[in-house]
Protein backbone atom coordinates (compact mmCIF):
# COMPACT_ATOMS: atom_id res chain seq x y z
CA UNK A 1 0.00 0.00 0.00
CA UNK A 2 1.35 3.40 -0.94
CA UNK A 3 0.81 6.74 0.90
CA UNK A 4 -2.09 8.10 -1.24
CA UNK A 5 -4.01 5.10 -0.29
CA UNK A 6 -3.48 5.37 3.48
CA UNK A 7 -4.38 9.11 3.05
CA UNK A 8 -7.30 8.46 1.26
CA UNK A 9 -8.86 6.31 4.30
CA UNK A 10 -7.67 9.28 6.66
CA UNK A 11 -9.44 11.42 4.29
CA UNK A 12 -12.57 9.54 4.65
CA UNK A 13 -12.59 10.72 8.03
CA UNK A 14 -12.23 7.07 9.73
CA UNK A 15 -9.46 6.44 12.45
CA UNK A 16 -6.51 4.95 11.12
CA UNK A 17 -5.29 1.77 12.98
CA UNK A 18 -1.79 1.89 13.48
CA UNK A 19 0.23 -1.49 15.80
CA UNK A 20 3.99 -2.20 15.98
CA UNK A 21 4.79 -5.06 14.33
CA UNK A 22 8.15 -7.40 14.48
CA UNK A 23 7.88 -10.28 12.23
CA UNK A 24 6.17 -11.95 8.97
CA UNK A 25 3.27 -14.19 10.91
CA UNK A 26 2.60 -11.23 13.02
CA UNK A 27 1.98 -9.08 10.03
CA UNK A 28 -0.77 -11.43 8.30
CA UNK A 29 -2.37 -11.65 11.75
CA UNK A 30 -2.56 -7.87 12.10
CA UNK A 31 -3.52 -7.21 8.06
CA UNK A 32 -6.29 -10.12 8.75
CA UNK A 33 -7.88 -8.27 11.73
CA UNK A 34 -8.17 -4.74 10.55
CA UNK A 35 -4.75 -2.50 11.16
CA UNK A 36 -4.18 -0.23 8.58
CA UNK A 37 -0.78 0.60 9.07
CA UNK A 38 2.25 -1.33 10.66
CA UNK A 39 4.94 0.39 12.56
CA UNK A 40 8.33 -1.20 12.34
CA UNK A 41 9.49 0.42 15.70
CA UNK A 42 12.67 0.25 17.59
CA UNK A 43 10.85 -0.81 20.18
CA UNK A 44 11.69 -3.74 19.01
CA UNK A 45 15.23 -2.96 20.94
CA UNK A 46 12.86 -4.12 24.12
CA UNK A 47 10.21 -6.80 23.06
CA UNK A 48 11.97 -8.77 20.82
CA UNK A 49 16.05 -7.85 21.63
CA UNK A 50 14.90 -7.53 25.15
CA UNK A 51 16.77 -4.19 26.26
CA UNK A 52 16.15 -1.74 29.08
CA UNK A 53 16.04 1.05 25.72
CA UNK A 54 15.25 1.47 22.08
CA UNK A 55 19.15 2.64 21.73
CA UNK A 56 21.40 -0.37 21.17
CA UNK A 57 19.18 -0.84 18.14
CA UNK A 58 21.07 -1.11 14.95
CA UNK A 59 20.20 0.07 11.18
CA UNK A 60 20.69 -3.81 10.30
CA UNK A 61 18.28 -5.24 12.81
CA UNK A 62 16.07 -2.60 11.31
CA UNK A 63 16.50 -3.58 7.84
CA UNK A 64 15.87 -7.85 8.91
CA UNK A 65 12.89 -6.87 10.43
CA UNK A 66 11.42 -4.68 7.87
CA UNK A 67 11.71 -7.17 5.48
CA UNK A 68 10.16 -10.04 7.52
CA UNK A 69 7.50 -7.29 8.10
CA UNK A 70 6.81 -6.64 4.50
CA UNK A 71 6.85 -9.89 3.43
CA UNK A 72 3.96 -10.89 5.95
CA UNK A 73 2.35 -7.76 4.95
CA UNK A 74 2.22 -8.60 0.91
CA UNK A 75 1.73 -5.64 0.05
CA UNK A 76 -1.78 -5.16 2.08
CA UNK A 77 -1.06 -2.83 4.64
CA UNK A 78 1.16 0.58 4.99
CA UNK A 79 4.93 -0.19 6.17
CA UNK A 80 6.25 2.49 8.13
CA UNK A 81 10.47 1.52 9.52
CA UNK A 82 11.55 3.82 12.34
CA UNK A 83 14.93 5.38 11.53
CA UNK A 84 17.11 4.22 14.59
CA UNK A 85 19.44 5.80 17.08
CA UNK A 86 22.41 6.90 15.56
CA UNK A 87 21.34 6.41 11.57
CA UNK A 88 20.17 9.84 10.67
CA UNK A 89 20.85 12.52 13.54
CA UNK A 90 24.20 13.54 11.98
CA UNK A 91 22.58 15.27 8.52
CA UNK A 92 20.51 15.00 5.37
CA UNK A 93 22.43 13.06 3.42
CA UNK A 94 23.59 9.83 6.56
CA UNK A 95 19.32 9.96 6.78
CA UNK A 96 18.80 9.40 3.53
CA UNK A 97 21.18 6.73 3.64
CA UNK A 98 19.89 4.64 6.07
CA UNK A 99 16.23 5.76 4.93
CA UNK A 100 17.22 3.91 1.57
CA UNK A 101 18.05 0.45 2.74
CA UNK A 102 15.02 0.40 5.22
CA UNK A 103 12.40 1.54 1.44
CA UNK A 104 14.45 -1.57 -0.33
CA UNK A 105 13.56 -3.59 2.92
CA UNK A 106 9.88 -2.87 1.73
CA UNK A 107 9.46 -0.21 4.16
CA UNK A 108 6.32 2.45 2.15
CA UNK A 109 7.44 5.62 5.04
CA UNK A 110 9.90 6.03 7.41
CA UNK A 111 9.89 7.13 11.10
CA UNK A 112 12.30 9.51 13.13
CA UNK A 113 12.11 11.47 16.18
CA UNK A 114 12.72 15.32 16.77
CA UNK A 115 11.32 18.75 16.21
CA UNK A 116 12.22 21.86 14.01
CA UNK A 117 16.36 20.68 14.53
CA UNK A 118 15.12 17.87 11.95
CA UNK A 119 13.50 19.91 9.61
CA UNK A 120 15.91 20.42 7.02
CA UNK A 121 16.58 15.78 6.82
CA UNK A 122 12.43 15.59 6.57
CA UNK A 123 13.00 18.13 3.54
CA UNK A 124 15.74 16.34 2.01
CA UNK A 125 14.08 12.98 2.15
CA UNK A 126 10.54 13.62 0.90
CA UNK A 127 11.89 16.02 -1.79
CA UNK A 128 13.74 12.58 -3.01
CA UNK A 129 10.54 10.52 -2.65
CA UNK A 130 11.31 8.88 0.79
CA UNK A 131 7.58 9.42 2.56
CA UNK A 132 8.77 10.53 6.36
CA UNK A 133 6.81 10.23 9.78
CA UNK A 134 8.12 12.56 12.24
CA UNK A 135 7.78 12.42 15.92
CA UNK A 136 6.95 14.10 18.78
CA UNK A 137 6.65 14.49 22.46
CA UNK A 138 8.18 11.81 24.28
CA UNK A 139 11.14 10.58 22.07
CA UNK A 140 12.76 7.38 23.60
CA UNK A 141 15.68 7.85 21.75
CA UNK A 142 16.25 11.25 23.77
CA UNK A 143 14.69 8.51 27.24
CA UNK A 144 18.87 9.83 28.50
CA UNK A 145 17.80 13.30 28.67
CA UNK A 146 14.09 13.36 29.06
CA UNK A 147 13.28 10.26 31.45
CA UNK A 148 9.78 8.34 30.50
CA UNK A 149 7.76 11.16 31.76
CA UNK A 150 4.73 12.93 30.11
CA UNK A 151 6.24 15.61 27.37
CA UNK A 152 4.43 19.43 26.92
CA UNK A 153 2.30 19.55 29.77
CA UNK A 154 3.14 23.26 30.66
CA UNK A 155 1.88 26.82 27.93
CA UNK A 156 5.81 26.85 27.37
CA UNK A 157 6.61 23.35 25.76
CA UNK A 158 2.99 23.06 24.69
CA UNK A 159 3.50 26.12 22.31
CA UNK A 160 6.98 24.65 21.43
CA UNK A 161 5.63 21.60 20.19
CA UNK A 162 2.96 23.14 18.22
CA UNK A 163 5.52 25.14 16.27
CA UNK A 164 7.57 21.83 15.62
CA UNK A 165 4.93 19.94 14.42
CA UNK A 166 3.63 23.06 11.59
CA UNK A 167 7.59 23.19 11.18
CA UNK A 168 7.73 19.22 10.20
CA UNK A 169 4.35 19.20 8.19
CA UNK A 170 6.45 22.44 6.21
CA UNK A 171 9.30 20.50 5.25
CA UNK A 172 7.27 17.41 4.12
CA UNK A 173 6.16 15.34 6.93
CA UNK A 174 3.55 12.70 5.73
CA UNK A 175 2.46 11.67 9.21
CA UNK A 176 2.61 13.27 13.21
CA UNK A 177 3.61 10.70 15.66
CA UNK A 178 2.46 12.46 18.85
CA UNK A 179 3.90 10.14 22.16
CA UNK A 180 2.77 10.78 25.70
CA UNK A 181 1.20 14.42 25.66
CA UNK A 182 -1.70 15.74 27.27
CA UNK A 183 -4.95 15.29 25.14
CA UNK A 184 -6.16 18.74 24.78
CA UNK A 185 -2.76 19.54 22.87
CA UNK A 186 -2.66 16.58 20.58
CA UNK A 187 -5.91 17.81 19.60
CA UNK A 188 -4.87 21.36 19.06
CA UNK A 189 -1.86 20.10 16.70
CA UNK A 190 -4.67 17.32 14.92
CA UNK A 191 -6.84 20.41 14.14
CA UNK A 192 -4.12 22.79 13.21
CA UNK A 193 -2.08 19.99 10.63
CA UNK A 194 -3.42 18.64 7.50
CA UNK A 195 -1.52 15.51 8.01
CA UNK A 196 -2.57 13.09 10.22
CA UNK A 197 -1.63 12.65 13.56
CA UNK A 198 -1.37 8.84 15.33
CA UNK A 199 -1.61 9.42 18.92
CA UNK A 200 0.09 6.91 21.76
CA UNK A 201 -0.73 8.15 25.30
CA UNK A 202 -2.23 11.48 23.35
CA UNK A 203 -5.93 11.02 23.52
CA UNK A 204 -8.69 10.15 21.51
CA UNK A 205 -9.03 13.61 19.19
CA UNK A 206 -6.28 12.20 17.48
CA UNK A 207 -6.25 11.12 13.38
CA UNK A 208 -5.16 7.71 14.49
CA UNK A 209 -4.00 5.34 17.08
CA UNK A 210 -1.16 3.26 18.02
CA UNK A 211 -0.04 0.89 20.85
CA UNK A 212 3.10 -1.66 20.88
CA UNK A 213 2.04 -4.93 20.12
CA UNK A 214 3.14 -6.66 23.14
CA UNK A 215 1.33 -4.14 25.37
CA UNK A 216 -2.22 -5.14 23.79
CA UNK A 217 -0.89 -8.89 23.96
CA UNK A 218 -0.61 -8.10 27.54
CA UNK A 219 3.30 -9.69 27.18
CA UNK A 220 4.87 -6.64 28.59
CA UNK A 221 5.81 -6.93 32.59
CA UNK A 222 5.16 -2.94 33.53
CA UNK A 223 2.72 -2.15 30.74
CA UNK A 224 2.86 2.24 29.83
CA UNK A 225 -0.35 3.88 31.42
CA UNK A 226 -1.75 4.69 28.32
CA UNK A 227 -1.83 0.73 26.72
CA UNK A 228 -4.34 -1.08 27.19
CA UNK A 229 -4.24 -5.14 26.91
CA UNK A 230 -6.49 -6.15 24.53
CA UNK A 231 -6.09 -10.09 25.55
CA UNK A 232 -7.86 -9.47 29.00
CA UNK A 233 -11.81 -10.58 27.53
CA UNK A 234 -10.46 -12.06 24.22
CA UNK A 235 -10.35 -15.87 23.05
CA UNK A 236 -7.52 -15.13 20.58
CA UNK A 237 -4.68 -13.08 19.27
CA UNK A 238 -7.20 -12.49 16.22
CA UNK A 239 -9.67 -10.88 18.37
CA UNK A 240 -7.66 -8.85 20.97
CA UNK A 241 -6.68 -7.36 17.46
CA UNK A 242 -10.13 -7.00 16.45
CA UNK A 243 -10.82 -5.58 19.94
CA UNK A 244 -8.60 -3.37 18.96
CA UNK A 245 -9.09 -1.93 15.82
CA UNK A 246 -12.85 -1.77 16.63
CA UNK A 247 -12.19 0.48 19.93
CA UNK A 248 -10.30 2.79 17.81
CA UNK A 249 -12.59 3.72 14.71
CA UNK A 250 -15.42 3.46 17.40
CA UNK A 251 -14.03 5.98 19.20
CA UNK A 252 -13.95 3.96 22.53
CA UNK A 253 -10.12 3.79 23.10
CA UNK A 254 -8.37 5.70 24.45
CA UNK A 255 -9.94 6.37 27.04
CA UNK A 256 -9.62 9.23 29.72
CA UNK A 257 -7.66 6.66 31.91
CA UNK A 258 -5.12 5.72 29.12
CA UNK A 259 -4.52 9.96 28.30
CA UNK A 260 -2.59 12.48 29.76
CA UNK A 261 -3.48 16.25 31.34
CA UNK A 262 -1.74 19.06 30.94
CA UNK A 263 0.18 20.61 34.64
O1 LIG B 1 9.21 2.18 18.38
C1 LIG B 1 8.00 2.29 18.63
O2 LIG B 1 7.31 1.35 18.99
C2 LIG B 1 7.40 3.61 18.50
C3 LIG B 1 6.04 3.79 19.08
C4 LIG B 1 6.16 4.04 20.54
C5 LIG B 1 5.28 4.89 18.40
O3 LIG B 1 8.01 4.51 18.01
Amino acid sequence: MFLPQLMARAGQGEKLVVLTCYDASFARLLVDNGVDALLVGDSLGMTVQGHATTLPVSLDDMVYHTSAVARGASGRAFVIADLPFGAYQTGPARAFESSARLMAAGANMVKLEGGSIMAETVAFLSDRGIPVCAHLGLLPQSVNATGYRAQARDEVAAARLLADAEALQAAGAGMLVLESIPSTLAGQVTARLAIPTIGIGAGRDCAGQVLVLNDLLGLTEKPPRFSKNFMAGADSLAGAVRAYAEAVRGGAFPGPEHSFRCD
